[in-house]
């Protein structure tokens, strides 16, 4: 008998949601669990803005930042981001180079250009995608939606942890004015806003340990039609 949903060969696991929900960690540790590959796609859009800063093209210039976009030379390697063969893993995670992504991710030029390289990720045996669009623009025929949500409090207090781990300054209330304009930015754009695919399921991580939300995830995926107990896709 047929699944009651068609699957691709190679299955995807998608995870979104609003900055500093966690989305990051959930997915890496949910992608270690069942040994698939990760595509932290937050990640390339803070690529293409420290670029788009490093070759002075402007955050309005959409036709520009495609061009940029297009020929970038990009590395993901054990988790470290390379721009031009050189790692810049820390220098994107700055809140500036952050808030310039969210400013260039607005342009339905700039999206299109990172569409390619997004689904290359896709290969076996999974793939666990986090961001904000990969459920309902990259991968809509993901075998798993999971769209993360957590209080705007919550996720400044995370994002002050991680930033102060990383040793760059952080100030809780810039962080939570920050956060909000964000929030607005992401979910308001007319390409590919912020919200759940109609198909995702919703966890709220405001009082849940990363174990917890990971654990959820997994169980999630496992329990669907199709897949086996160790996380490996049963045919079509
Ligand atoms: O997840 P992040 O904070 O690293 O993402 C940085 C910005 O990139 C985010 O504010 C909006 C943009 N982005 C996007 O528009 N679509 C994605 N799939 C991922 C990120």
């Amino acid at each position: 008998m047929k699944p009651t949903r068609p699957f691709h060969q190679t299955p995807v696991i998608t995870i979104d949601g609003p900055t500093a929900s966690g989305k990051g960690t959930v997915a890496a540790l949910v992608a270690a669990h069942l040994g698939f590959h990760l595509l932290d796609s937050g990640a390339l859009y803070r690529l293409s803005a420290l670029a788009s800063v490093r070759y002075g093209i402007a955050p309005e210039d959409a036709h520009g930042l495609a061009k940029l976009v297009d020929d970038l030379h990009i590395t993901f390697r054990e988790g470290l981001a390379q721009l031009d063969g050189v790692d810049v893993s820390t220098e994107i995670r700055a809140e500036e180079i952050g808030k310039r992504a969210s400013a260039i991710a607005v342009h339905p030029a700039v999206r299109a250009a990172l569409v390619a390289r997004q689904r290359a990720f896709r290969k076996p045996p999974g793939l666990v995608a986090d961001g904000r669009d990969m459920g309902t623009v990259i991968f809509p025929d993901a075998a798993l939606k999971v769209f993360l949500t957590a209080s705007v409090e919550a996720r400044a207090a995370r994002r002050h942890k991680q930033l102060i781990q990383k040793g760059f300054s952080a100030n809780m209330d810039d962080l939570l004015r920050d956060l909000r304009e964000r929030d607005e930015r992401d979910s308001t754009r007319a390409a590919a806003p912020l919200k759940p695919a109609a198909d995702a399921r919703l966890l709220d991580t405001s009082a849940l340990s990363i174990d917890q939300a990971v654990g959820e995830v997994v169980q999630w995926y496992r329990a669907l039609p199709g897949v086996q107990h160790d996380g490996a896709h049963g045919k079509q």
